[in-house]
């Protein structure tokens, strides 16, 4: 096998191995070229959590920037990515306690860089939400794991991205005690998860919004005044909600909650598709939360219980989205951009067209 002067050269062994595998991996596009890592730098990302096969062409590929994929890989996406100038990133997901040791953290990352490589994708997304003690060894490894995977990829791949995921705000929440201004630093940017904040926000035994305003807000607040850099923050939002039973339903439309229901698994997530299609039926028809800026409604399910629902519609996600700006965020994006409705029925077509707009208001 003939190699091409480019991809000769001093390498170790193990590096030479892994361009010796890329140089001979064969390009799926139609148009070598396409099998090039964006190098490009936007202005505004438009960060696109991708979990299933399928619905991708339908996207608003006008304002996607990055595909980071939970799905399996797909080449026709990598080609048509490339092809709108737009990264095509993996999901990293390690157990903590498997990288303290720098010997398996390294090879873990040789392997991302690796398939990365084979698969002609553009950088990785670590998606880590572990619990971590402040100044436990899992604390400084994972701050070493943000820094030596991101130093791997920029150097395998010119103009990769490494990005890592948060929680809605810094300060140990959700026990997540991290080295939030060192791992920012670190990568290109982060994808702050802002929803999933009902559990730890009930004062009361109430249901209440995955992602209300205020504390969305206030979470990049904290974010800022820790020092980092705004151009480091992306927002992200939720393409779901939470459904929540019911022991009461107050007059003033409370949900009283079960008190086992606190526990996570007592409120079920439900994809914009499916609420959509709930609203119809509802009891209450939407009803807007103006203090939490979140909509929800009430239903009966076929056992005669009472459920509420609070999600994000377009009007709630442009209210978040439009301190983006304002903040001189680096961008937005959702988890995830498989929850829309990209069949070819007019109101689901009309529907998911207003998310997607939602995001630049
Ligand atoms: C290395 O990682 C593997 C799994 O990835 C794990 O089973 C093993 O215990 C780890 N070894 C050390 C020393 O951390
Ligand atoms: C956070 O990480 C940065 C970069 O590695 C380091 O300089 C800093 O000392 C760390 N801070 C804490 C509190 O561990
Ligand atoms: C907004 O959220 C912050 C953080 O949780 C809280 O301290 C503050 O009281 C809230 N403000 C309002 C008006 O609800
Ligand atoms: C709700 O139901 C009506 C009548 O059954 C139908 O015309 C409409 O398209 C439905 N809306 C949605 C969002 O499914």
């Amino acid at each position: 096998m003939g190699l091409s002067p480019k991809c000769t050269g001093a390498l170790t062994p193990l590096l030479f191995f892994m361009k010796m595998l890329l140089c001979s991996a064969l390009c799926p596009c139609s148009d070598p070229a396409l099998c090039k890592p964006i190098t490009e730098t936007r202005d505004f990302e438009v960060f696109v959590f991708h979990v299933r096969e399928k619905n991708w062409l339908f996207y608003d590929w006008t304002q996607v920037t990055t595909v980071a994929t939970f799905a399996e890989y797909e080449p026709d996406l990598m080609c048509f990515a490339h092809s709108k100038g737009v990264r095509y990133v993996l999901a990293g997901d390690v157990s903590l306690k498997d990288i303290v040791d720098p010997k398996n953290r390294t090879s873990w990352i040789t392997q991302k860089v690796e398939l990365a490589m084979r698969q002609f994708m553009d950088g990785l997304n670590l998606d880590i939400e572990e619990p971590v003690l402040k100044g436990s060894p899992q604390y400084y490894a994972l701050t070493a794991l943000v820094q030596e995977t991101t130093e791997a990829f920029h150097k395998e791949i010119p103009g990769s991205q490494v990005t890592f995921d948060v929680p809605w705000a810094p300060n140990c929440v959700a026990a997540r005690c991290y080295n939030y201004t060192g791992i920012a630093d670190l990568c290109d940017f982060l994808f702050v998860m802002s929803y999933d904040m009902p559990p730890q926000f009930l004062t009361e035994w109430v249901a209440g919004a995955n992602s209300p305003y205020n504390e969305t807000l206030t979470g990049y607040d904290q974010f800022i005044n820790l020092g980092i850099n705004p151009k480091k923050l992306v927002m992200g939002i939720p393409w779901y909600g939470y459904d929540y039973v019911c022991l009461e339903l107050t007059k003033d439309n409370k949900c009283i909650l079960f008190k086992e229901s606190l526990l996570e698994s007592a409120a079920q997530q439900v994809g914009y598709s499916t609420i959509m299609k709930q609203l119809n039926s509802s009891l209450s028809g939407r009803i807007w939360d103006d203090f939490q800026k979140s909509p929800f409604f009430n239903y009966k399910d076929t056992e005669g219980l009472v459920h509420q629902l609070w999600y994000d519609d377009p009007e709630s996600i442009s209210l978040k989205a439009a301190y983006v700006p304002k903040r001189s965020l680096r961008g937005i994006g959702m988890w995830q951009a498989d929850c829309l409705d990209y069949s070819s029925d007019p109101v689901a077509k009309k529907q998911t067209e207003m998310m997607w707009k939602a995001l630049r208001p």
